[in-house]
């Protein structure tokens, strides 16, 4: 892997971000809730290509036990890297860097929820010292971005994964 550059995303990446990653409505909808405040895209670039991304979710979550049980906790939802560049670190790297953004902004603690049938993920996670919550797996829907521009809901039973956050400790 080259030099990663993790930036925030904007408004002119988005040709790029569809060119490698696909899914216009879901890059477009994620930049219009950033502009809003509600939260912020991370972008991994090589090169320029980019080739993965997350999105930080800073809105009350739409799931009522995540309202109810993690009130103002961020959330880190569709981590994803490109299809050809996995297992190289990009994912690790994501993770990092959302994570030393909310520190940065004062967040003590950050969530997730990965689907049960996910353990490559889920391992994952737990190498970064994320732990599941003690109230089981909560009923989400994922919202799956076809490459014809069309996408489906499907419902998701998702572990919900909890990770402490230390102002001044970056591992
Ligand atoms: C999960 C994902 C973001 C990890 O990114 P990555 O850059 O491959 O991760 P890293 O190289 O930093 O770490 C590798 C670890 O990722 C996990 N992983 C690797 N390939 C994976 C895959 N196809 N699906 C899920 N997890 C995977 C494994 O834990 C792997 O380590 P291990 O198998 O040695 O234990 C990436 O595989 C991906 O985009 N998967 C599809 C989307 C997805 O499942 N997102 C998570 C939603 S909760």
């Amino acid at each position: 892997m080259g030099a990663l550059d993790i930036r925030q995303a904007v408004h002119a990446d988005l040709p790029a971000l569809i060119r490698s990653l696909g899914q216009e409505t879901y890059f477009t909808d994620r930049l219009a809730r950033q502009d809003a405040g509600h939260g912020f895209l991370l972008i991994a670039w090589d090169e320029e290509v980019a080739v993965g991304d997350v999105y930080v979710w800073l809105a009350p979550a739409e799931e009522p036990e995540l309202r109810a049980l993690l009130p103002g906790v961020a959330l880190l939802t569709h981590l994803e890297v490109a299809a050809g560049r996995r297992n190289e670190g990009i994912g690790t790297e994501l993770l990092r860097a959302a994570e030393q953004r909310l520190a940065a902004i004062n967040h003590t603690k950050v969530a997730l929820g990965v689907g049960l049938d996910n353990p490559g993920a889920q391992r994952l996670y737990q190498r970064r010292g994320y732990v599941e919550w003690r109230y089981g797996p909560v009923a989400t829907t994922d919202v799956v971005y076809h490459p014809n521009g069309r996408h489906e809901l499907r419902p998701e039973l998702c572990r919900i994964l909890i990770k402490p956050l230390n102002r001044t400790h970056h591992p």
